[in-house]
């Protein structure tokens, strides 16, 4: 999601620091290259990101999305309390605090060490704890069938290029019968500039281009950002794929009233697109 507005090529990255500046380009990038260029760039972006959305997150509270819908009205992940529950992508821990709330015990895991700080940071204000590591989601440092619950609310997951060893990672820290469940931008806002005006209504790319979306330090040459677009039948695809057994695709709609831009989220267009799928799914 684009903070300042977004280049007219971009999709809805959920963020894009001001800085460095930066060239946009489409085109194959690998995981390392994906990895290198992100956990920096959340470092860098973290304290503009918890200071502008922080407060709508709640410091323990968990919604999957700009929508603000909760996951105390989806119910996507059944049960918490006394279940063992791991947050991929965990940024400050909000959700992972509010699983914790409500008696489960959440484990966040984040790329970025600035994000892990700001979960810290909350930890000690709030006196609710989340147990946190620094780590990948493809390869998550836990045994086999540690969990019974595994989510991530716009985690990870479209900032990495392996998805199928992310999914695999995930089944495989599952118990059988475990949940999954993840927010990501919706796949069909790849059609579209990332612009939360009418321009952001009119469809100018390819659904089915999956190529990345990259931003280039101009300074540098390096690769500063990543995101990775899937279609909704690819979602499905690397689940199924994985042993998952899809139960829920949730699509929120913009609540009447809910004046909030983020990014390339907004009223003008929430009203007429979705912008946050939600999966649920069984691990087999
Ligand atoms: C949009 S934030 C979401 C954080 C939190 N769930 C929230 O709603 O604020 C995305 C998070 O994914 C993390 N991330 C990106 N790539 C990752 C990876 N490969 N493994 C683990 N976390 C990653 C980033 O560091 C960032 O904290």
């Amino acid at each position: 999601m684009s903070t300042s507005g977004g280049s007219p090529d971009a999709p809805d990255s959920r963020h894009h620091p001001p800085l460095p500046p930066v060239r946009v380009e489409r085109r194959a990038v690998s995981e390392a290259e994906s990895r290198q260029a992100n956990g920096p760039d959340w470092d860098r972006y973290a304290d503009e990101y918890q200071a502008t959305h922080g407060e709508f997150l709640g410091d323990v509270g968990f919604v999957w999305g700009p929508e603000g819908f909760t996951e105390a009205e989806a119910g996507i992940l059944g049960e918490v309390e006394g279940r063992d529950v791991l947050e991929v992508g965990s940024g400050a821990g909000q959700c992972s605090r509010w699983v914790r709330a409500r008696g489960g015990r959440a484990i966040g895991l984040d790329l970025s060490l600035r994000q892990l700080q700001h979960s810290r940071r909350i930890d000690e204000a709030t006196g609710v704890v989340v147990p946190s590591v620094r780590a990948t989601a493809t390869a998550l440092p836990f045994r086999d069938a540690s969990f019974d619950v595994v989510f991530s609310s716009f985690g990870a997951l479209q900032f990495i290029s392996d998805l199928e060893v992310a999914v695999a990672e995930t089944a495989r820290v599952l118990r059988p019968g475990g949940r999954y469940a993840f927010s990501i931008t919706h796949p069909t806002r790849w059609m579209f500039a990332d612009d939360p005006g009418e321009e952001g209504l009119v469809a100018s790319q390819s659904y089915w281009d999956r190529t990345p979306y990259v931003e280039v330090d101009d300074a540098s040459g390096e690769v500063s950002y990543v995101e990775h677009h899937r279609t909704l039948g690819d979602w499905v695809a690397v689940l199924a794929g994985a042993g998952f057994v899809i139960t829920d695709l949730l699509e929120p709609e913009w609540p009447a009233g809910h004046d909030r831009v983020w990014g390339g989220w907004s009223e003008v267009r929430g009203r007429l697109t979705p912008g946050t799928a939600i999966f649920g799914a069984t691990r087999a």
